[in-house]
């Protein structure tokens, strides 16, 4: 560890090199017309490299008063319709998307240098989709979100210890019990955008854009 002086910090910062590895090479002209496939490929090469946990994003909101949030959430399902996530209503990010149903979700393969970024809108999908996600989690975490506690503070741990266990007992005694704001969210893309770093730093970029027309593929500026 450095010194804490303000300057130490800086300059060890500075020293640590990024994207200092073999980098694979982005062709964006050979980039598929929809970017779920694409998608799907740079997830599968991470997966197939065992980049640990390659499925974790970031996930965006902004709360009424139009705060940003964020946090790193699993994706539970990527296709043409979107990127899917799962959480509590209740919760802060579930709050925050009831009041504005926007967000951005961005994936980091550091392995490969290679970012994704997604905007656009979010959408819970059915009560019975949402439910069968619920009952494939494990009894502890079923528990756990029946508490509907996420986030909140925790003034009392053994409180907590013992509502679990309570909760615990009810989902092995009911094991279809379903809670009904365990919500599966779709994020519908307006934009997703691939991004491969560069050794050179002259990175390589390519956004999609949905039009009324289709898929439109535009390259940016490293
Ligand atoms: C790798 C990783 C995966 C996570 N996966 C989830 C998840 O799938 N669902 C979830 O609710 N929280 C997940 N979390 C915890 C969230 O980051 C967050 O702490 C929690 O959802 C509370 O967020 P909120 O207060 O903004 O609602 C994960 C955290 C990490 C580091």
């Amino acid at each position: 560890m450095p010194e804490t002086s303000p300057s130490t910090v800086r300059d060890w910062l500075r020293g640590i090199e990024v994207f200092a590895r073999p980098l694979p090479v982005f062709e964006p002209e050979k980039a598929p017309a929809e970017p779920s496939g694409l998608f799907l490929t740079w997830l599968t090469e991470a997966v197939d490299a065992g980049v640990p946990d390659p499925h974790a994003m970031t996930l965006a909101t902004v709360d009424e008063a139009g705060d940003p949030d964020a946090r790193v959430l699993i994706l539970k399902n990527a296709d043409s319709s979107g990127f899917q996530f799962a959480a509590h209503a209740a919760s802060p990010k579930g709050v925050q998307l009831a009041a504005v149903p926007r967000a951005a979700l961005t994936f980091y393969w550091a392995e490969f240098g290679r970012q994704v970024r997604v905007r656009g809108r979010v959408v819970p999908d059915t009560p019975e989709r949402s439910a069968a996600d619920f009952l494939a989690r494990g009894p502890i975490a079923r528990a756990e979100a029946l508490l509907a506690g996420q986030s909140r503070y925790l003034v009392d741990p053994e409180a907590r210890e013992r509502a679990l266990e309570r909760s615990l007992a009810r989902v092995e005694a009911e094991p279809e019990l379903v809670d009904p704001a365990w919500t599966l969210y779709t994020v519908v893309p307006d934009t997703v955008e691939f991004w491969q770093a560069a050794a050179s730093r002259v990175h390589v970029r390519l956004r999609y854009e949905r039009e009324s027309t289709g898929w439109q593929r535009r390259r940016l500026w490293s």
